[in-house]
């Protein structure tokens, strides 16, 4: 019922939103700036592990080729398939121009000026600076093309109709961060808001699917799973010195001896395992700067 009425009070607002909403050209790409500069690509490879693209667009338990996407990301609304993000002109985004690629990642719209479900992380991405974003492309541009089609999502069939996804973005989406915005934000913000994502599991969302913020950080259920609470309060990781988050965001071993699962499994080998120790410890550091938040998901 709740969902209904949800759906129904986004639908209302999509119409005016849908027509209002700036479309591709939102993002204004400096012209000295393009994914094909001199040293891009080995920026990329860092950038795209901290990001953690892979743990979505590599359907590694089905026998998937990396970044060929045809994973199943569940979500209360049905289940999206990540879609294939490998140079294939055809099937993947070879094809893609810088422009087409960053409103993708930081602004949520398609190629065809379409809404992307926020399934698709925009939403933190859009904290990322347009060389990040693009350092990423460049990346992605060097690995091998896969011809795979991309896969219809099974979701709802109402939200099958992307406008709708306009009425989410009214609520929750304030649009690309200013580059001022970016530069004021300190190394482990950038890691742990933006490029790491990790609100979007360790934060409880509301009943549009949004998050919560009052609550952020607070632990999440995720279907069957849940994502636990990570601010420094003794319902969360309040105990953790930070040595041990540093050990824990490398290897996935916590402080009683047990090891990371799930989900949080794939964003430790996909990402954090990949990055220096310097980047774990300031990561750790503002996770235990966060405003502590009681409870358990
Ligand atoms: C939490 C899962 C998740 C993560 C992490 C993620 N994506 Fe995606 N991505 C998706 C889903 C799902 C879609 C499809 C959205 C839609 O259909 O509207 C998508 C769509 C895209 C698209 C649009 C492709 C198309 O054919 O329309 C691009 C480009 C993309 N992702 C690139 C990336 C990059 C680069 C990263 C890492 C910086 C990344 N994604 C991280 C889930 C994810
Ligand atoms: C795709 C969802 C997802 C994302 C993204 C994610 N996590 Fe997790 N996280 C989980 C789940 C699920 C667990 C519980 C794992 C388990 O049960 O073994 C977890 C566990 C943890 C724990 C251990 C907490 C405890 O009490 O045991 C820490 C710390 C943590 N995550 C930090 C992070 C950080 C930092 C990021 C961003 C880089 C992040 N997570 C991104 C899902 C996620």
């Amino acid at each position: 019922m709740r969902r209904l009425i949800a759906i129904a009070a986004a639908l209302a607002i999509a119409g005016f939103s849908f027509l209002l909403w700036p479309r591709q050209g939102a993002i204004v790409i400096p012209e000295n700036l393009a994914s094909s500069d001199e040293g891009m690509e080995a920026r990329g490879a860092y950038l795209t592990a901290a990001a953690g693209c892979l743990s979505c667009h590599w359907d590694k338990k089905n026998g998937g080729e990396p970044f060929a996407g045809g994973r199943a990301i569940e979500s209360p609304f049905g289940t999206f398939y990540a879609p294939n993000i490998t140079p294939d002109r055809q099937t993947g985004i070879g094809d893609w121009s810088d422009q087409e690629f960053v409103e993708a990642l930081l602004h949520g719209i398609g190629r065809e000026g379409e809404n992307l479900y926020p399934s698709l992380p925009f939403a933190s991405y859009a904290g990322m600076t347009i060389e990040d974003a693009l350092a990423i492309k460049a990346y992605l541009m060097t690995q091998p093309p896969v011809r795979r089609e991309n896969r219809t999502h099974n979701i709802d069939l109402l939200l099958m109709w992307r406008p709708l996804i306009s009425g989410w973005r009214l609520f929750f989406f304030d649009g690309p961060v200013a580059e001022t915005e970016m530069h004021a934000m300190s190394r482990g913000a950038y890691l742990v808001e933006v490029l790491g994502h990790c609100g979007e599991c360790h934060t409880p969302r509301n009943f549009l699917g949004g998050p919560d913020d009052a609550r952020a950080f607070g632990g999440a259920r995720l279907g069957e799973s849940a994502a636990p609470n990570i601010t420094p309060h003794a319902d969360g990781i309040g105990s953790w010195s930070r040595d041990e988050l540093v050990t824990f965001l490398k290897d996935g071993t916590t402080p009683d001896f047990d090891v990371a699962g799930g989900e949080m499994a794939e964003v430790i080998a996909h990402g954090t395992s990949k990055l220096t120790d310097e980047d774990r410890a300031a990561m750790a550091d503002y996770l235990r700067a966060l405003a502590p938040q009681a409870g358990k998901p």
